[in-house]
């Protein structure tokens, strides 16, 4: 019964994402019971986890109702292509995220281009190709600097930006014609690279109603000063005050409501999270992507920053209701800072005992990403990116102080982490 008191809601996915969406469920009053597949060594200490891949519809759709549930949070972007809240759905059982005809924003960088494109939403300008010989000849009228991107899913690797013309017309034969990126790269965009800062603006629909939450900004380099190999993100903080209150209007008016608009138009009726990757360039803000999920380690900070109650909220989404109002965001700052294995985003070991602190301090979270329990029940390090230390306080200068101090007494073999998360808001 989805209007109790009283749910059972199945998370899906194995990052810091699931884990802070569990912690939240956990403390919502609406809530009676969670799961997660496949979860992690942190979801696996306070949930029951259950061994299902998150790429298995049927799988998960069974997972669902065996274990009664009456509300499924879809944490990754590619059950989401697959059509998992579609099918879902199919048992009369609601899910938070779009169904796969809205995942294509992010599943197909082609649709989403032509999807700004038809809509008037600024971006980069583009073309797209699947043949070779057109994709090369574009690039004589528009030579490097420029970026050629995988149409398809490429786990944050289908993205050249090539500075040279060799660059240039490398990636491209290696995508079209040998096939670097499977079927992922059976189509590419080519497109304008634009100058200027980047920021994320996530907003939860129901379709109908829309919240747009605090803009947000991630390191994706590996490095500090942002250099070096690019991560699934290191750290993020919320707000970015380089969205100043009159480009988060420019971007409501120029991209969120076109958007929403777009959608319709388009007869997709999208319920879930759109996240807007934006370039504020000289010439104003500017699409780059779209991701039909949260951010991973966006979320750990945009949890802290809502404070009411999540669950009714993603629910009313999912059920292309109106969202439940008033809702409360924090008039503060949040900060993750990423504890990676060292050697990542290349190779890295795993299997290292991690040292948590006993108690947690006050205004801070930690969140598991990539660890485990082993067959002995010890909490190891079982991926890249191997927690998150989220923090929030009345200013980010605080939150950082927090979130760093807890970093400091968290201890693994080969633990990496930058020193600068949110240096640019921290300099200002
Ligand atoms: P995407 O997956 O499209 O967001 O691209 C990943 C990253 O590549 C972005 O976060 C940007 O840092 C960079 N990027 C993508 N497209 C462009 C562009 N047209 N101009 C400059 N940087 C870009
Ligand atoms: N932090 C980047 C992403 O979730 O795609």
């Amino acid at each position: 019964m989805t209007t109790a008191n009283s749910l059972n809601i199945l998370v899906v996915g194995s990052g810091g994402r699931e884990h802070a969406i569990v912690q939240t469920c956990l403390a919502s009053p609406r809530v009676s019971k969670v799961i997660a597949a496949p979860g992690n060594g942190g979801m696996a200490g306070v949930v029951t986890c259950f061994p299902v891949s998150a790429e298995d519809v049927t799988g998960l759709v069974a997972l669902a109702q065996k274990e009664t549930i009456d509300f499924v949070i879809v944490g990754p972007e590619v059950p989401l292509t697959l059509g998992l809240v579609d099918a879902l759905e199919a048992v009369n059982i609601p899910a938070y995220g779009p169904r796969k005809a809205g995942a294509q924003l992010e599943g197909s960088k082609v649709f989403c281009k032509d999807f700004f494109a038809r809509h008037h939403i600024p971006t980069a300008a583009y073309a797209s190709f699947s043949e070779v010989e057109p994709a090369l000849a574009y690039l004589e009228t528009h030579p490097a600097p420029i970026v050629i991107k995988v149409s398809g899913l490429a786990a944050g690797k289908g993205v050249i930006m090539a500075e040279t013309q060799t660059e240039a017309t490398q990636a491209v034969k290696s995508i079209l014609s040998e096939g670097a990126f499977g079927e992922s790269g059976a189509e590419i965009v080519i497109e304008e690279w634009l100058q200027g800062e980047e920021a994320s603006i996530h907003v939860i629909t129901s379709g109908n109603d829309a919240l747009i939450l605090p803009p947000s900004q991630d390191h994706k380099r590996i490095g500090e000063g942002d250099t070096g190999l690019n991560t699934g993100g290191m750290g993020a903080y919320a707000p970015a005050a380089v969205v100043t209150e009159e480009i988060m209007e420019q971007v409501r008016r120029e991209i969120i409501e076109p958007t929403l608009k777009g959608l319709k138009a388009d007869g997709i009726d999208y319920r879930g999270t759109l996240y807007a990757g934006i370039m504020l360039t000289p010439q104003g803000p500017k699409m780059l992507e779209y991701n039909v999920r949260f951010g991973d380690p966006e979320t750990q900070v945009l949890l802290p920053l809502i404070e009411s109650d999540l669950v009714p909220i993603l629910l009313a989404a999912a059920q292309g209701k109106p969202l439940p109002r008033p809702i409360k965001i924090r008039d503060a700052s949040a900060m993750v800072v990423v504890l990676a294995a060292d050697g990542y985003p290349q190779a890295y070991d795993k299997g290292a005992p991690i040292h948590l602190p006993e108690a947690g301090a006050p205004f801070t979270k930690i969140v598991h990403a990539g660890t485990e329990l082993n067959k002995d029940g010890a909490l190891v390090t079982n991926g890249g990116r191997v927690l998150g230390v989220s923090a929030y306080a009345d200013s980010l200068r605080e939150a950082a102080d927090r979130a760093y101090a807890l970093a400091a007494q968290i201890d693994f073999e080969g633990k990496y982490l930058r020193r600068d998360i949110g240096h640019r808001q921290l300099r200002r």
